[in-house]
């Protein structure tokens, strides 16, 4: 073909630079669509109802779960599809997950998806667990955590914590903030990775399928 006859696609893909620029605008474009709607969806952004921000032992127990890195083998997300909600309960929803700074949804499973383990086990399970998992699945390979049971939560952290959640917009009240300190007092950071599973889908919608 003649140089003089180029049809505008040819010319596009020997001038790398045009290219270039092309593809960005092609992929934003995809992004936005993408995107944008999103924004403007209620059901995106608002919480489901029921769902709340923590309450300052769960909050505690929060921050050790992201510490101690059990995102590292647990996702909180059900997806839509039939053999996870038949094994987990309710897809999961963007209005559970509101409150969650930064969201835990992950997509590594090691261990099973939590989102929807409270209430599975006993408090008693859950903490025997969290120390020695082989002490109740003997064929566990989760590591324990048996340093939980003696550090204790700090009430000084938990309601800095609180008032700076406050700023990023969740509304928790003055009141909450000032008895964060009382709601921790004594407990250890087991208790507060307990209480925090134990609220995990407590608010989902009921049934499974998608
Ligand atoms: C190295 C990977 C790994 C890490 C890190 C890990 N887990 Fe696990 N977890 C597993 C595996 C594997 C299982 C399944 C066997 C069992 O029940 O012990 C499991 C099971 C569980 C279960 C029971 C879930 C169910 O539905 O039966 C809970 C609750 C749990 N882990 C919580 C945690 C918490 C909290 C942390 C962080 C403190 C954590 N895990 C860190 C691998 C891990």
């Amino acid at each position: 073909m003649s140089e003089h006859n180029q049809n505008p696609h040819e010319k596009i893909e020997k001038n790398v630079g045009l290219m270039a620029v092309l593809i960005a605008v092609a992929i934003s474009f995809g992004g936005l669509a993408q995107i944008v709607p999103l924004m403007f969806q209620a059901e995106a952004i608002e919480p489901l109802e029921g769902v709340e921000p923590y309450p300052a032992l769960q909050l505690a127990g929060r921050d050790v779960y992201v510490r101690e890195g059990c995102y590292n083998c647990h996702s909180q997300m059900v997806r839509t599809l039939r053999f996870e909600s038949e094994r987990y309960g309710h897809y999961s929803l963007a209005g559970e997950s509101v409150y969650d700074r930064p969201f835990q949804w992950g997509s590594k499973r090691t261990g099973p998806d939590l989102a929807r383990v409270g209430g599975r086990y006993s408090d008693d399970w859950h903490r025997v667990h969290l120390i020695n998992p082989r002490d109740v699945v003997p064929e566990s390979n989760m590591p324990g955590f048996p340093w939980l049971a003696r550090n204790e939560v700090d009430g000084a952290t938990v309601t800095r914590r609180m008032k700076a959640l406050r700023t990023l917009g969740d509304p928790y009240t003055q009141e909450q903030i000032a008895q964060a300190a009382a709601d921790v007092e004594g407990k250890t950071e087991l208790d507060a990775v307990v209480a925090y599973l134990q609220a995990l889908g407590r608010h989902a919608p009921r049934g499974g399928q998608p």
